[in-house]
């Protein structure tokens, strides 16, 4: 079971509406849209999650237990409001957020049964928590973006990587009667309906983006597209060797060691974030 003293929920505001900017990340729209393009999902995503985890909140006998999920819960609230507000910049800049929108709402929507829910879930966080590694691992990554947007991807990055086991704490405690295959399965099933209708969404929703901005979505823009996802940085590339782990039987999120990269990112996120932002290790919330 995952430490809730290491679900440190801050209550911090980025101000993404006010420093609004267009391809915040090296002036680069393809390295950007790949970053807002995410951003789209949150809201609803994170939502979703976190109904998901409560549904079985009060179920759950282990004090312990409950107080991962409501780190969790909080932690997911704060990242909700900070990316609806995120959202809101888009749209102040022109970008068709609710198109994009449209589709993740209903892929939500259409999943009822809470088990499946859970499982949905688990294997977004694992997603999360995947990019949220390279994010740590790499700062250097956004060492050229604006830094409100920087500050708030570490932030996120940081507390997905203290929360990423709380999901399939949950799932592990709600199915005890299940055998570890039928767990299993049930985790695969997740992760394979997640993994593909992101990735169409996801693709759809890049030359709606590019519209706002003018830009042609041609050939030359999917060859550099593929270039930059998969070539270099190739961000996609270096996250799919920890994606494809989930598919290992006896795969447990605790297996890397996260505690040094969660060392970094909050002595990352108290230096570089304004005093009295709520960045500092008194900052530590609910
Ligand atoms: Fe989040
Ligand atoms: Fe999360």
């Amino acid at each position: 079971m995952a430490n809730p003293d290491d679900i440190i929920p801050r209550d911090i505001r980025f101000g993404i509406l006010g420093n609004a900017q267009r391809h915040w990340l090296e002036d680069d729209i393809i390295k950007t849209v790949l970053i807002d393009g995410l951003s789209v999902f949150l809201p609803e995503g994170e939502r979703f999650f976190i109904r998901s985890l409560k549904h079985y909140a009060a179920k759950m006998p282990d004090r312990q237990m409950a107080a991962e999920i409501n780190g969790y819960a909080v932690q997911e609230a704060f990242h909700t409001r900070e990316h609806e507000e995120y959202n809101r910049a888009m749209m102040s800049l022109g970008y068709d957020v609710e198109a994009m929108e449209k589709p993740i709402r209903f892929g939500f929507e259409v999943v009822k049964n809470p088990l499946h829910r859970l499982a949905i879930t688990c294997a977004i966080e694992h997603m999360t928590a995947t990019l949220s590694t390279l994010t740590l691992r790499h700062p250097d990554l956004l060492d050229k973006a604006a830094p409100a947007y920087r500050r708030l991807w570490m932030w996120h990055a940081l507390e997905e990587l203290e929360h990423k086991a709380v999901a399939l704490d949950v799932l592990q405690a709600a199915t005890p009667e299940m055998s570890r295959w039928q767990r299993y399965m049930l985790r695969v099933l997740g992760m394979n309906g997640t993994l593909l209708p992101f990735l169409v969404i996801f693709l759809r929703n890049v030359p709606i983006y590019a519209r706002a901005d003018g830009v042609k979505t041609g050939l030359r823009f999917w060859l550099r597209f593929i270039w930059v996802t998969l070539g270099y940085p190739g961000y996609w590339r270096r996250c799919l060797p920890n994606v494809l782990r989930y598919y290992l039987p006896g795969f447990d999120p605790r297996n890397s060691d996260d505690a040094e990269l969660m060392r970094k990112g909050r002595e990352w996120l108290a230096n570089d974030m304004p005093p009295g932002s709520g960045a500092a290790p008194a900052g530590k919330a609910g």
